[in-house]
């Protein structure tokens, strides 16, 4: 089977891009968009860029590229906390201390027959870095009968973004928020697990997903069960974003060449992810 890594570059810029637009656009939800034409060349779904977000912000903070357009950088963002409060205030013509394209992002298979698709599966503001890959899929699925499927959950109507986005990209959407004040009422992983009763999962050509761990693990169980290969976009505090500090790391499974002992390693979240297959990481 082909199959084509979509991160193939490796090159970091270091840029003060210029801000090009910042929209609230669910109560707590920022859309910023800036200009960066090098890391818009070279950036791959599943990449994120690290931003300096102002004074008394030691250390930089990791956003997923939810768009890119010609030179234009999109990212979309929840205010949690002192960096992202102080992103929020940015305007338009302010300028941005940008680095990346950063870590590797998703691999996606070329060959599948035409009746098969992958799904989509986002929490919260997971949503950024699959509405990216979402736009990939559809210019390299045009000629397949089956629509992407999103399916997007969250704790209320406001925290579900981009719906209209994936909307006109011509994705059949399935919604899930635990208040149930928009869609099924309950979690987006039992949405998910009820929609595999219906839907016939060798149909199902891979699984895309990003948001909290308990759904990504969830949905981990879902996938083995059904033998569905699944990927992860995996979130973690991180510092330097290069590999290089060692502050992000999680459990992956690796099997010894020389005596077949199951062993685990650490791997990088930031350089060796965020996107991992889902199969080598130790849940925990
Ligand atoms: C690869 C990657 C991609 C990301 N993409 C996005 C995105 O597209 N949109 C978005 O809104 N957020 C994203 N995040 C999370 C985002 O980086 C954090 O919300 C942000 O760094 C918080 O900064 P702060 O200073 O506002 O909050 P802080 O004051 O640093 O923290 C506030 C609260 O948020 C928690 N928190 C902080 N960072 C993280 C993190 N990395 N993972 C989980 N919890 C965290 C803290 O534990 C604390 O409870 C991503 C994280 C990673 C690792
Ligand atoms: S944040 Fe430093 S190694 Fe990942």
């Amino acid at each position: 089977m082909l199959t084509a890594k979509l991160s193939i570059q490796n090159k970091v810029y270091h840029l003060q891009s210029l801000i090009t637009d910042q929209k609230e656009i669910s109560s707590g939800y920022f859309r910023l968009i800036f200009s960066a034409p090098q890391i818009a060349q070279i950036a791959q779904p599943g990449q994120f860029v690290h931003i300096y977000c102002g004074e008394g912000t030691y250390l930089r903070r990791p956003f997923s590229i939810a768009k890119v357009k010609k030179n234009q950088v999109e990212i979309i963002y929840k205010v949690v906390g002192k960096g992202t409060e102080l992103l929020s205030r940015k305007k338009k013509g302010n300028t941005l201390d940008v680095l990346g394209p950063l870590g590797n992002g998703f691999t996606q298979s070329l060959n599948h027959p035409i009746t098969q698709s992958p799904i989509l599966i986002a929490g919260g503001t997971g949503v950024a870095s699959l509405l990216f890959l979402a736009q990939k899929l559809i210019t390299l699925y045009t000629s397949h009968l089956t629509p992407l499927t999103v399916f997007l959950g969250a704790k209320t109507k406001n925290d579900l973004l981009c719906i209209d986005n994936f909307k006109k990209l011509g994705c059949q959407v399935k919604l899930a928020t635990e208040d149930g004040s928009l869609g099924y009422k309950g979690l987006v992983t039992d949405l998910f697990r009820n929609s595999l009763i219906t839907h016939n999962s060798s149909l199902i050509t891979n699984i895309y997903a990003c948001g909290p761990y308990a759904m990504l693990k969830e949905i981990a169980k879902i996938t083995q069960k059904y033998k569905i290969p699944y990927q992860v976009s995996l979130e973690a505090m991180m510092a330097c974003g290069l590999g290089a500090c060692r502050g992000c790391v999680v459990k992956t499974s690796h099997q010894s060449l020389t005596t077949s002992h199951q062993h685990f390693v650490y791997k990088t979240v930031c350089k060796d992810g965020p996107v991992f297959e889902a199969n080598q990481i130790i849940w925990e």
